[in-house]
């Protein structure tokens, strides 16, 4: 997996994207081949090119292009290995989260029906459900209440499923582990205001493999001539709470809220955490904000409160810190587009 992700990599930054262009008209999803249909020819061909094999033209691209995400590569071979077993029609079994427009569900999938919970209003609904063609029928409650949807795999562990009335809810498997008084979702520790933390988690510093990660990062930043430090990494339980204290005081709880983590739900007690350079919005746009940006991901970190989702973070737009999530996960997660809590679905909220 780490070969075809690096290889990925080397693709993605020789320019293979193609995003932007016209699309090939009347073109079959996964026909690379152009023979009419999606077999397994045209799943070797996208083998062969994730594995750096061999070139696409740009219609080739389109068709290989399963998810829909501008890109050919793993992700899309699983959705071709799913339509060519017809293994779109199987719904999960299990714990799922889902997040749409609406807001976040939490589902259990049992062999034939399931229930949901809505956060928002905390009701809940029975639903049986029945594979029909790569679609699915649900019945909500009563058979009555029938709508036909559609489930889309996106990768092994996630899909999206488009409801009748077009809304797209984006599915997470949700699994939660609580390890003394710590919370992992999917193996990855949490820290947010749903999830905190005991007052004596204390990594005592940074761990050793943010820092190592860090400092790789910061070598490769000044070979751009960037320089990147860190200015607040660890920091306490006890550190945290004079912190938090003095904003409210300054500023009043709602707005410290926005901006600062209550003792025990801070990132950085986690030790996986760093404000690179300085926290405050002169940093925002500098060539090290930019350079952060474009390529913490590399080094296994997130730019963890983006812009404009402070509704689903809980934070402000933070462009100077990041969180170590390590190679592999930092890259999903900067692929698929999502912060932590929609990529996990989850959500922070005080409660
Ligand atoms: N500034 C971030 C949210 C913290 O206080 O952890
Ligand atoms: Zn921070």
């Amino acid at each position: 997996m780490r070969k075809i992700i690096s290889v990925i990599s080397v693709l993605m930054l020789s320019g293979s994207l193609y995003a932007g262009s016209a699309m090939a008209e009347n073109a079959v999803a996964g026909d690379v081949n152009g023979d009419g249909i999606c077999g397994v020819a045209d799943l070797n061909l996208v083998n062969d090119y994730v594995l750096g094999k061999i070139q696409f033209s740009e219609n080739q691209c389109y068709s290989a292009d399963m998810n829909g995400d501008s890109r050919v590569d793993s992700f899309d071979l699983v959705v071709m290995r799913r339509k060519l077993t017809v293994a779109d029609a199987v719904l999960p079994v299990g714990k799922y989260t889902g997040v749409s427009e609406n807001g976040i569900r939490h589902y259990t999938f049992f062999e034939g029906g399931g229930n949901y919970i809505d956060d928002s209003t905390g009701m809940g609904s029975l639903f049986a459900w029945e594979i029909n063609g790569n679609n699915i029928t649900v019945h909500i409650s009563s058979a009555e209440n029938t709508t036909n949807d559609v489930i889309e795999w996106t990768d092994e562990n996630h899909f999206n499923i488009v409801w009748e009335d077009g809304t797209v809810e984006k599915f997470s498997p949700n699994r939660v582990e609580v390890i003394d008084g710590v919370t992992y979702i999917d193996g990855i520790l949490i820290a947010n205001k749903s999830y905190g933390l005991p007052v004596n988690y204390n990594p005592n510093g940074l761990t050793a493999e943010t820092q190592k990660a860090f400092n790789e990062m910061a070598s490769d930043a000044s070979k751009d001539g960037l320089c990147l430090c860190v200015y607040s990494g660890f920091r306490s339980y006890i550190y945290q709470q004079q912190i938090y204290n003095n904003y409210v005081s300054l500023y009043g709880q709602v707005t410290a809220d926005t901006f600062s983590a209550r003792a025990g739900h801070s990132e950085h007690q986690t030790g996986l955490a760093i404000d690179v350079n300085c926290a405050d919005d002169s940093f925002d746009g500098t060539p090290e904000a930019l350079w952060l940006a474009e390529n913490s991901w590399k080094y296994g970190f997130i730019i963890r409160y983006p812009k404009g989702k402070q509704d689903i973070t809980g934070y402000k737009y933070e462009p100077w810190h990041v969180r170590y999530l390590g190679k592999e996960t930092a890259e999903k997660v900067y692929r698929s587009g999502l912060t932590l809590e929609e990529y996990l679905g989850i959500d922070s909220v005080y409660k």
